[in-house]
């Protein structure tokens, strides 16, 4: 045996130690077929034990991508191919006929991101994330909703519209330019909330004509800027942790991840604009008044529809402009910055101090991670 087959074995042993020790021994000492059932292969991924920079930016996007895998799956039970609120998916479908199906993938990506990541951290021997304690949230009443608990809220959000008029803008909130919004959600549901104030099998007529078809169209134009809002998160997210990771591979997941979160914001980026052109645009919700104005009239070049590309923003000091991911700093686009973001977007309201300890001492970590060369 040569030295290099010595560092191999070493390697693996190594690897077989740190898989125990991270799946924990009860599971270890599963048969085969029960350490399956957990979704993990007992195969150790490449690569030496992470850092612990590494496992804290990977135990963070795990974290970020439940909480994103939760929402998702609240919009795919009622709006997805298979979702039961046919006034919902009307009301989607009036931003664009494909939105059920366009639910149903982001649902499937999130859990793919999910699992995947803690299937990762279990193979290079870290501990996974697991929120499921935290899963007390009420289900909404609507028909299609499971009545099971939840993660997130979607039942009151105050939605952080900047990002639209961010990407359309050269002023980069990573040099300080103030956020400002594109239309202002309130207090409203990004799901309908029982079937007495949007019945589920209403008419959702363009525009909408009863208080009921402006209601569940109000809460349809919330969840098309929401599912925007979410997905830009996850962009900015990913490029912040990229800069912080060591281990090639796991820099090989978090740009191959992050670049399907740009995907996903691309898409919502496009659909959501409708809510806020002809013909739809006007709608009024007549509980909270949130009102989808059209931004196209007057338009301009911060509101225009269909301007959804990045605009060339400032990004270096002194180089020319350039259009980029942003923000991307950790004070803006980072793990802690995300968390502050979604509390502000009330999409944990309801969550014990407890949650918020948890996910934020996780965010901390990723924060605090440093590229070691
Ligand atoms: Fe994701
Ligand atoms: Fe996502």
């Amino acid at each position: 045996m040569n030295e290099r087959d010595v560092q191999t074995q070493w390697q693996k042993v190594i690897q077989r130690r740190s898989f125990l020790k991270g799946v924990g021994m009860a599971t270890a000492m599963l048969p085969a077929g029960g350490l399956l059932a957990t979704g993990v292969k007992a195969v150790a991924a490449s690569g030496p034990r992470l850092t612990a920079g590494d496992a804290a930016i990977l135990r963070f996007l795990a974290a970020a991508e439940i909480i994103e895998a939760d929402l998702w799956q609240q919009y795919n039970e009622l709006g997805g191919v298979d979702g039961g609120n046919p006034a919902y998916i009307a009301a989607l479908q009036n931003l664009d006929g494909d939105m059920p199906q366009y639910i149903t993938d982001n649902t499937d990506d999130e859990l793919s991101h999910a699992a995947f990541l803690n299937a990762y951290l279990m193979a290079r021997g870290a501990e996974p994330v697991n929120l499921d304690e935290f899963r007390r949230l009420p289900s909404t009443g609507a028909s299609g909703a499971r009545q099971v608990g939840r993660l997130t809220n979607l039942q009151k959000l105050i939605v952080d519209t900047s990002f639209y008029t961010r990407y359309r803008s050269e002023a980069n909130p990573d040099l300080g330019a103030p956020a400002r919004q594109a239309v202002n959600i309130v207090n409203e549901p990004a799901i309908p909330l029982n079937d007495t104030e949007t019945p589920p099998n209403t008419e959702q007529p363009v525009p909408p004509t009863t208080a009921s078809a402006r209601r569940m169209q109000a809460i349809a134009n919330t969840a098309g800027f929401h599912f925007g809002y979410i997905e830009q998160g996850g962009a900015s997210l990913y490029t912040s942790m990229s800069v912080k990771v060591t281990d090639l591979e796991v820099l090989r997941i978090v740009v191959s991840i992050g670049g399907v979160e740009v995907d996903h914001f691309s898409v919502w980026h496009d659909k959501l604009g409708n809510a806020v052109s002809q013909p739809l645009a006007g709608v009024v919700d007549p509980v909270t008044g949130v009102t989808f104005p059209d931004l196209n009239n007057p338009g301009g070049e911060l509101a225009q529809t269909n301007k959804i590309f990045p605009e060339p923003t400032r990004f270096i000091q002194g180089l020319p402009l350039v259009s980029v991911i942003r923000p991307s700093t950790t004070a803006n686009a980072g793990a802690v910055a995300t968390i502050k973001s979604f509390t502000a977007d009330l999409l944990f309201q309801g969550q014990p101090k407890e949650f918020f300890a948890r996910v934020m001492a996780l965010a901390e970590a990723a924060d605090s991670a440093k590229r070691r060369v």
